[in-house]
């Protein structure tokens, strides 16, 4: 008698802690494995401590507060500890490791329109009950893990509390992505198309399909192409470059990452002409970036110490742009090709972070064009 008392209250107690506790990224592996397979991949799986790039600047910045968590690390059970720097990020604390993680994205109630970045507000979790998820599936199939429940956050507002825009402490916008008008569904089908095989492994209700959690961008070689369209035309003395931006956001969205346009002209298969010589910051008109000024008016390279801008050349959402080349003599059989490229960290990032990664030493091809002239 004494001894399933007490077993009944361990029962008890365990449900409760259970009930509010953290469901991490792994424990939804067992029924959402395809979601968590594409997810591991994705850009939202890497941060503090497996995104050299961001644990480098971020240690750069300051290495006693950590405010990126804000994003970066959002489930932190401390959140507010490591912005104030009472504490530093964890290794062993899977709220710390897990990045932008399932439950996350999955609990945000609705997000708040801000000046320096939204916030995303969290939805309260009753105690003792288990945790409710959102999303946009209509009439999710029961689950005992977590009831679910249809918002329309998930469609609306999804990536407008992180990706929407981000000022530093003197008012220098860092990013902007999105207007304050703009649909999260529009990132969603672009970034999250559908896939084969049900949400759920058992997939009761044979949905068949399901959003993509790869979250391809920039480092995916076939869908980095689809962002840009790029046109060549000619006349025997000039070359017309037209650049067209498909996305629903800029052509550069973080500073960190330059854009450029290598251009060159063939005859019988030996370069004749170039855009540039040796460096592809000579054509600057084609070369984007964003570059920012210190308080001294010179260049600085971590935007976080930004006072203003140095030079923006970038590409709206949507926007077309034509770039002339004259003087050419072109004759038939000629081949004009022009090559867009993009580097994860522009070279002044090595200046001030030491980066050891091969992805950050070298220029990546993002799409490429040719005209024969005939
Ligand atoms: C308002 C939300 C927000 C805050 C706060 C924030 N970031 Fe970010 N950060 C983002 C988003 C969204 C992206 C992805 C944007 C992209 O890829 O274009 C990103 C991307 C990055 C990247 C590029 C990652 C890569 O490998 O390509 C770096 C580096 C970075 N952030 C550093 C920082 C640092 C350091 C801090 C704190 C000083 C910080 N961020 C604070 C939202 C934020
Ligand atoms: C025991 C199995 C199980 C586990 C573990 C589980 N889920 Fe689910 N989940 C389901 C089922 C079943 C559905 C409904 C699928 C359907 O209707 O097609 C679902 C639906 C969802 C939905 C859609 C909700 C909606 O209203 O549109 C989201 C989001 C979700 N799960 C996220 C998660 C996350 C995040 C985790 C890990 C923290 C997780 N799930 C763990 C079984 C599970
Ligand atoms: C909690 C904040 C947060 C939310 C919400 C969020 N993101 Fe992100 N996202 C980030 C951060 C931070 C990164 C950069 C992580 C890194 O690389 O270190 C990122 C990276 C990305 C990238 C990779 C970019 C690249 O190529 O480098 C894509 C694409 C992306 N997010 C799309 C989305 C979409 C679509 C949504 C909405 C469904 C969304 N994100 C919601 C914070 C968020
Ligand atoms: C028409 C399709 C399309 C739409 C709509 C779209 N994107 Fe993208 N996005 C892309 C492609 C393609 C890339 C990678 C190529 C590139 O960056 O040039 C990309 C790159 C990104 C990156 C990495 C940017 C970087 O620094 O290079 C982020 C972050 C991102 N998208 C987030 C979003 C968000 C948030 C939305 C919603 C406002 C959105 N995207 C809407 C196609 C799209
Ligand atoms: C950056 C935010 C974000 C992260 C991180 C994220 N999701 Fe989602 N998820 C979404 C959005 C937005 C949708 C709705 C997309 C749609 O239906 O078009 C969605 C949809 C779903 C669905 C319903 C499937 C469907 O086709 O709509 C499930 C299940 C799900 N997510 C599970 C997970 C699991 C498991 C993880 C982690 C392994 C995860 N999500 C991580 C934003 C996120």
């Amino acid at each position: 008698m004494k001894f399933s008392f007490l077993f009944l209250l361990f029962l008890l107690s365990n449900v409760s802690a259970n009930s509010t506790k953290y469901l991490d990224n792994k424990s939804c592996d067992e029924c959402h494995e395809g979601i968590y397979e594409e997810y591991q991949g994705s850009a939202h799986a890497r941060g503090y401590f497996n995104d050299a790039l961001h644990h480098a600047i971020a240690d750069k910045v300051s290495d006693k507060t950590y405010a990126c968590a804000t994003c970066h690390m959002p489930m932190a059970d401390n959140l507010k500890a490591l912005i104030s720097g009472e504490a530093r990020p964890d290794k062993s604390n899977k709220t710390h490791t897990d990045a932008i993680s399932c439950y996350f994205c999955h609990t945000i109630a609705y997000v708040k329109k801000a000046h320096k970045f939204n916030v995303n507000t969290k939805s309260r979790q009753a105690k003792g009950y288990k945790p409710t998820l959102y999303g946009r599936l209509i009439k999710p199939e029961d689950s005992d893990k977590h009831s679910s429940i249809n918002n329309p956050v998930y469609a609306k507002n999804a990536c407008s509390g992180c990706h929407s825009h981000k000022l530093n402490d003197n008012n220098v916008t860092i990013f902007r992505a999105m207007s304050d008008k703009q649909n999260s569904l529009e990132c969603i089908k672009c970034h999250m198309p559908e896939l084969e095989g049900g949400a759920e492994k058992l997939d009761k209700r044979a949905r068949g399909q399901h959003a993509s959690h790869k979250f391809l961008g920039i480092h995916d070689e076939k869908f980095r192409t689809t962002g840009l369209d790029i046109n060549i035309s000619s006349t025997q003395n000039t070359i017309m470059i037209s650049l067209y931006n498909k996305m629903s956001h800029p052509l550069i969205v973080q500073p960190a990452r330059v854009k450029y346009l290598k251009l060159t002209v063939l005859r019988e298969g030996k370069e004749i002409w170039k855009n540039y010589k040796t460096d592809p910051r000579e054509d600057k008109k084609v070369f984007f970036e964003f570059t920012f000024k210190g308080k001294d008016g010179k260049k600085i390279i971590i935007p976080a110490n930004a006072y203003s801008y140095l030079r923006v050349n970038n590409l709206e959402a949507k926007e077309r742009k034509t770039f002339e080349y004259k003087g050419m003599n072109l004759e038939k059989g000629d081949v004009i090709n022009a090559s867009m490229y993009v580097r994860m960290a522009k070279k002044d990032c090595q200046k001030v972070v030491e980066l050891k990664e091969e992805k950050f030493k070298k220029a990546f091809l993002l799409k490429s064009v040719e005209k024969i002239i005939d």
